[in-house]
């Protein structure tokens, strides 16, 4: 057992965790929640994407969130990039970092970017190349990683193969997605297994949903193999317009009390973390999909 000392989160609520609002969202609103998300000492907050608006229409206005967020020093704002459109977009907003996204599943690549896996990854390699010439890292998705939700179960073994392309292209961190929240401990830890023996476990990422409240199980099976870098989203926000019924992303709040417990270091200031989920539950008119930012607030 190699649980970390220090465990880094990504946030990805103002991406992951919005994009899937059926409100419009100003970008103001946005914009205070990223600020109020990095004062809380998150260094690493996915900011926006820079995909279709026809597709994803919340997500129209990533540029006007970058342009207008209070840069703090040591924070990463970083934006999803299907293609070199979307690539170019983020280069002019000011983003940090870029991310590209596969999937280990056929249908959902197509459902999802309108290609095959093979064809996503050839549209990847210009968006690896420009990166490269700007200077900026990539970091590689792989979702559906235990299963799709049209596909059913997939095989640790494809999503394998998926990873090591994204690394072997150059993407520094690999995220794996449970795009549905269907993982189990066991599936998980079958998983992460066949993915560690193409992938250093170091270079690897988990990204729960918790559509059938496993996510912190998964998490805590993850720490126990050697996982150090878990995605989030504040306020439990979330669910993948392309993965019908799928729910929020695991909670930021019960991801660090979990690693609080655990005597693991985040670096997060949590009462200003529980601030910045109780700030956008607000503006979305409910509460926060976190027992633990419940629980707490029932307290003050
Ligand atoms: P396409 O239709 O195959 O692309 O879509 P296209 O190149 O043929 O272009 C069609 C139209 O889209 C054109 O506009 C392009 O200009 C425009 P039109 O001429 O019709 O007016 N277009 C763009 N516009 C803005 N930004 C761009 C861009 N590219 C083309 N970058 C495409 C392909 C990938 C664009 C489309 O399928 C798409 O935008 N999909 C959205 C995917 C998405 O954002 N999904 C959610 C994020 S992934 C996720 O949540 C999973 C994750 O969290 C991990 C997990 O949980 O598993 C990461
Ligand atoms: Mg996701």
């Amino acid at each position: 057992m190699t649980m970390p000392s220090q465990v880094k989160i990504v946030e990805v609520g103002p991406r992951d965790g919005l994009q899937n609002e059926k409100q419009f969202i100003e970008a103001s609103d946005k914009i205070a929640l990223i600020d109020m998300l990095a004062d809380a000492g998150l260094d690493y907050v996915e900011s926006g994407s820079f995909v279709s608006p026809k597709w994803v229409p919340q997500m129209a206005t990533s540029s006007d969130v970058f342009k207008g967020i209070s840069r703090k020093n040591g924070v990463t704002y970083a934006a999803l990039t299907p293609n070199m459109k979307g690539f170019e977009a983020a280069i002019e907003s000011g983003a940090d970092e870029v991310a590209i996204f596969g999937a280990a599943s056929e249908a959902f690549s197509q459902k999802n970017i309108n290609c095959s896996i093979a064809e996503s990854l050839e549209r990847f390699a210009p968006v690896m190349t420009a990166a490269k010439e700007h200077g900026l890292k990539v970091r590689g998705y792989v979702s559906c990683v235990v299963g799709c939700p049209y596909d059913g179960f997939i095989e640790p073994e494809k999503v394998a193969e998926v990873a090591e392309q994204l690394y072997n292209m150059g993407c520094y961190e690999i995220s794996l997605g449970d795009t549905i929240g269907v993982g189990t401990a066991a599936t998980v830890q079958n998983m992460l297994q066949a993915v560690s023996k193409r992938v250093p476990m170091d270079k690897l990422a988990v990204h729960f949903h918790d559509t059938y409240g496993q996510a912190l199980t998964n998490i805590y099976t993850a720490l126990q193999m050697g996982i150090s870098t878990v995605d989030a989203a504040v306020a439990g926000l979330g669910g993948c317009p392309y993965a019908k019924g799928a729910s929020g992303n695991v909670a930021s709040e019960d991801v660090v009390y979990l690693l609080n417990g655990l005597g693991i270091e985040t670096g997060i200031d949590f009462d200003k973390l529980l601030a910045a989920g109780w700030f956008i539950s607000d503006k979305l008119g409910r509460e926060p999909v976190s027992k633990v930012s419940t629980a707490f607030r029932a307290q003050q």
